[in-house]
């Protein structure tokens, strides 16, 4: 079983105890579908104590700001209304939108109207409520926990900051004026995933797209298009392509067509009692096919029809594996030259959320001569993925499985599990997407082993056609060999470590270490760097300088030219990004100074140390 079959199980028989009943799997490809934004200024209540959600003897109370209610008699008592309350603009998160939520970490309540006019919606776009079809509110992503009402009616709840969720709301909506409530809470406890402490800005809030979103009684919740690696040498000229689909519902007999036009490929299928076409082979001549790669990012325009409803996806060929110390791309060795990013736009601009943000971050990494990138440390949003498959941008995508986690917690798993789980369904036909990461800088028990062991063959079971990995960490250092020895290699198609020499530990030392790694397994550096202020110039062994970041990325890459079986790297980081846990004045500000370009996007001088290393690549 795998990617073709095995998520949409899961998916059904998961979610119902997580999550409130109606939320349905994630709808696949949303943008392909008709929609109506609910992208805006959205009305927000900043309520630190929950007022809108508990009486005061914190038990949920029925009349919470949900109800949206307004006084009906003069001497009624409603002590909110959001139509008097300021607006901010949504997707985007409240800490850079007023600036008292700086620092905020608690509940904001958000509202936002849109009109229905003779099953006509009526806000920005003309979209119709035909008979039978249904709405679902797509959200990209709302960090962390998110309850959501439309007409006071309870639509759902998700826990998650990074991963999409929809809900069906037909039969919620009425004709006139419709309102959607959103209580939104990114309080921090130590069952989360992530949990209390990480280094990046918890940002708040709505941060990705909300939408409604059109579809027919029977729609594509998911399908899969992948190439088979060649087998034989008859692979060498016909290439074997797998559809797998799933219905939303378990019928049997609807058609499902696949129609790649530039291919002159159309291929009819039949669902089986459960709704799905699973492992379905379709062979195309080997000259036809133009594989997608970082030089040649090809994407097919592919057409997807359930009956007579038809959607479009761009979709790209390509295989990925692993043969001893090496990474195939298409069967060739590749070496990965990466750059690791945080989801945050340039500027302070807060989290990014567009196809103009990811296209500015990917720019600078691409003149860093970067073939990869490491999205760290949660699923991006799905601009960045797929601008980063239009530009040729290998890509690394880890969920939030970071540092302390509570691995002997059922919840925790679940949650940890369902994040994979979205992370996944959401990307798995991006061809660029090479590597599932399933956790970062973990530290060694046989309680975190266990969880970690299930999660990476629970996501194996989701896709076998991509390599798994984690970010570890170097466990044993002394008269400078440097030794990798984690359980979890057993688990993982790339052995990944983070190291920080020259940084947080043996300055200077880089050049008289060595290391041993024992895994006949691919090795990717996953993080190594050191902090520099832009404009801030002085002897390479003062902190803070750009000399001293500069001469820490020359000896380390001279370190990693040592390294046997390193296969790739992404170093931390492409830019400066926020963080609470930097409070250096005059120096951090809360902000993490490793990038290699500062937050305005000034190169320093490390960078042009990584990107002529690159050219030797
Ligand atoms: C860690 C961690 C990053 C962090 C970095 C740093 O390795 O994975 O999230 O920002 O080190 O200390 O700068």
């Amino acid at each position: 079983m795998n990617i073709r079959t095995l998520i949409i199980a899961v998916m059904g028989t998961m979610l119902p105890s997580m999550a409130a009943a109606e939320t349905l799997p994630v709808i696949q490809n949303v943008n392909a579908y008709e929609s109506l934004s609910l992208n805006g200024e959205w009305n927000y209540i900043v309520d630190v104590q929950e007022e809108g959600y508990y009486d005061y003897r914190m038990k949920p109370t029925p009349w919470g700001f949900f109800r949206n209610a307004k006084p009906q008699k003069p001497e009624d008592l409603i002590e909110y209304d959001f139509d008097k309350s300021p607006t901010m603009q949504i997707p985007g998160d409240w800490n850079t939108q007023d600036e008292r939520l700086f620092f905020y970490e608690g509940t904001v309540w958000f509202m936002r109207k849109w009109k229905v006019e003779s099953g006509k919606w009526k806000e920005n776009t003309e979209g119709t409520q035909e008979v039978g079809k249904r709405t679902l509110l797509y959200f990209g992503a709302v960090n962390y926990d998110c309850r959501v009402w439309v007409n006071g009616q309870e639509a759902g709840h998700h826990i998650g900051g990074f991963t999409p969720f929809n809900f069906d709301v037909t039969d919620m909506l009425k004709e006139g004026e419709n309102t959607v409530i959103v209580k939104v809470d990114n309080k921090r406890h130590a069952e989360d995933v992530p949990t209390l402490s990480f280094d990046w800005w918890n940002y708040g809030g709505i941060t990705r797209d909300v939408k409604l979103v059109k579809v027919a009684p029977v729609y594509l919740e998911d399908y899969s298009l992948t190439l088979e690696k060649v087998k034989g040498e008859k692979g060498k000229k016909v290439r074997e392509i797998c559809f797998s689909a799933k219905l939303n519902k378990a019928e049997a007999g609807h058609k499902v067509v696949v129609f790649i036009p530039e291919l002159k490929l159309e291929k009819t299928f039949t669902t089986d009692a459960e709704g799905k076409i699973q492992n379905s082979m379709f062979s195309v001549q080997s000259k036809k096919l133009s594989l997608w790669s970082p030089e040649n990012p090809k994407l097919y325009k592919i057409h997807l029809s359930v009956d007579s409803e038809t959607i479009t996806d761009e979709i790209g060929f390509r295989t990925i594996e692993t043969r001893d110390k090496q990474i195939l791309l298409n069967g060739q060795p590749i070496f990965l030259k990466g750059i690791s990013i945080h989801d945050e736009k340039a500027n302070g601009g807060g989290r990014a959320n567009s196809t103009e943000d990811a296209h500015q971050l990917l720019s600078w990494a691409k003149e860093l001569g970067c073939n990869f990138v490491r999205l760290a440390h949660y699923p991006h949003n799905e601009y960045m993925v797929r601008e980063a498959e239009r530009m040729g941008i290998l890509v690394w995508s880890e969920v939030p499985v970071y540092w302390t986690i509570a691995w002997t917690n059922p919840a925790t798993f679940e949650n940890a599990q369902q994040q994979l789980t979205e992370m996944i369904h959401r990307d798995h036909n991006r061809a660029n997407i090479i590597i599932w990461s399933i956790a970062n800088e973990t530290p060694h028990s046989a309680e975190r082993d266990n969880f970690l062991g299930r999660l990476a063959q629970y996501a194996r079971s989701l896709d076998d056609t991509r390599l798994i990995s984690m970010a570890m960490e170097v466990t044993g250092a002394s008269n400078y060999v440097n030794r990798l020895n984690d359980n979890m290699n057993q688990y993982v198609d790339v052995v990944s470590f983070n190291q920080y020499i020259g940084w947080y530990r043996d300055v200077n030392d880089a050049p008289k270490m060595t290391w041993e790694i024992p895994y006949n397994k691919p090795v990717i550096v996953s993080e190594f760097g050191g902090g520099a202020k832009y404009g801030y110039h002085g002897e390479k062994n003062q902190r803070w300088t750009e000399e001293f970041q500069e001469n820490l990325y020359r000896e380390n890459t001279a370190m990693l030219d040592k390294i046997d079986g390193l296969a790739g790297t992404t170093p931390w980081i492409l830019k400066d990004f926020r963080s609470p846990r930097r409070v250096l004045a005059g120096i951090q500000d809360y902000y993490n100074m490793k990038g290699l370009v500062s937050d305005k996007g000034e190169k320093k001088k490390a960078f042009f140390v990584l990107q002529q290393w690159y050219e030797t690549k």
